[in-house]
């Protein structure tokens, strides 16, 4: 009887101390399974004389009962400890100072875009686009340059290959297009003349240096009217410089032939350059619509003129926020574009 009774105390020391539940399943086999102790006293009581047997079966079987019972607290006991140490580890400290995810900004290109858009806007220009996949025809030809004219040499033209209609399609080399596409749609649309209409978008030309990017912006501006000329062309362009500026900028205007203007010009700006040496800098092209590209979209050169001009928008940023490089814009350089922001 002494045997069970040290064997009882023992097993409920080792159960309580148990420290974790593979522990407790372990002792659980080593008392209560097949070959447990508990279980090797219970299959003894048939050896004992018949007048002992009942006493010790019901001592035993208390024991039994008590150790299952001490077992089945401890499991609850340990499964809630686990379940505290859990909740405990993926608690969220809310005192804790946030992260600051950092604030996007504006792209300087993106802002120059806006800015033009909005001055020509204030100055009746409509919003107009075409595609940057163009074909031949809106590009060159229906500007005036015929088929191996020398002044497709000026545009590095990155070509596709020709499609099964025999199409030749290029990415467009200037925005110049836009004005053909926005000419045909407005008279088709009969809402004609006197028009005024600016695009914008990228253009592409196999170039590059410090003020060359093989990919780039112009903003192009178009305005058809009975007795539109070239002095309102530039004051049209002075009116834009001053607003876009805000200061005085050195400006001159300088002969030069584009196929689709007569007569046409080239507008450069004084560039102070970080090193204190003054530089003229290109910002765009401009001119007088020739008559042969109002007669291809159908408007009577007799009655109506025109002048159109396509500005390069990185060259116009690099002067308003002091780059230096044009390929700046497009490094993708977060120190420099964040000086932005
Ligand atoms: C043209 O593209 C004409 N379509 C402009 C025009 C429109 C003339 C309407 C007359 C009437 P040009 O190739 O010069 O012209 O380009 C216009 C401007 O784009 C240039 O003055 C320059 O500011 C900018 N530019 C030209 N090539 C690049 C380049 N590779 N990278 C960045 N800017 C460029
Ligand atoms: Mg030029």
């Amino acid at each position: 009887m002494s045997g069970i009774e040290s064997l009882s105390e023992q097993a409920l020391a080792d159960i309580d101390a148990a420290p974790s539940a593979e522990a407790l399943e372990s002792l659980r086999v080593a008392l209560l399974g097949k070959s447990g102790s508990i279980t090797a006293q219970l299959k003894s009581l048939g050896a004992l004389p018949a007048d002992q047997r009942k006493t010790a079966g019901e001592a035993i079987n208390r024991v039994r009962d008590a150790v299952g019972a001490a077992l089945s607290a401890r499991r609850a006991a340990l499964e809630d400890a686990e379940l505290d140490a859990r909740l405990a580890g993926e608690s969220i400290d809310v005192t804790l100072p946030g992260r600051d995810p950092g604030r996007g900004g504006i792209h300087p290109v993106s802002r120059t875009l806006q800015r033009m858009a909005d001055i020509f806007g204030r100055l009746g220009y409509d919003l107009a686009d075409g595609p940057e996949i163009e074909d031949d025809w809106h590009n060159f030809e229906a500007l005036n340059f015929p088929p191996h004219h020398p002044a497709r040499a000026m545009h590095d033209t990155f070509y596709f290959p020709p499609d099964g209609r025999g199409i030749a399609r290029l990415l467009r080399t200037h925005t110049s297009g836009v004005q053909v596409r926005y000419m045909r749609d407005a008279l088709a649309g009969g809402n004609g003349l006197p028009l005024r209409m600016i695009a914008l978008g990228k253009v592409y030309r196999s170039d590059s240096d410090q003020t060359h990017s093989p990919m780039f912006h112009q903003c192009e501006g178009l305005l058809v009217d009975e007795h539109s000329t070239f002095a309102d062309l530039k004051g049209t362009l002075a009116e834009f410089v001053r607003a876009f500026f805000e200061r005085d900028f050195e400006m001159r205007f300088r002969p030069s032939y584009f196929p689709f203007v007569e007569p046409g010009a080239e507008v450069d700006i004084a560039w102070q350059r970080p090193d204190g040496s003054t530089r003229w800098l290109e910002v765009l092209g401009c001119g007088m619509v020739h008559p042969n590209v109002l007669r291809a979209v159908g408007i009577d050169p007799e009655r109506y003129t025109g002048f159109a001009f396509g500005m390069g928008v990185e060259r116009l940023a690099m002067l308003r926020y002091g780059v230096d490089d044009l390929r700046a814009f497009f490094d993708n350089d977060l120190r420099f574009l964040k000086q932005f922001a």
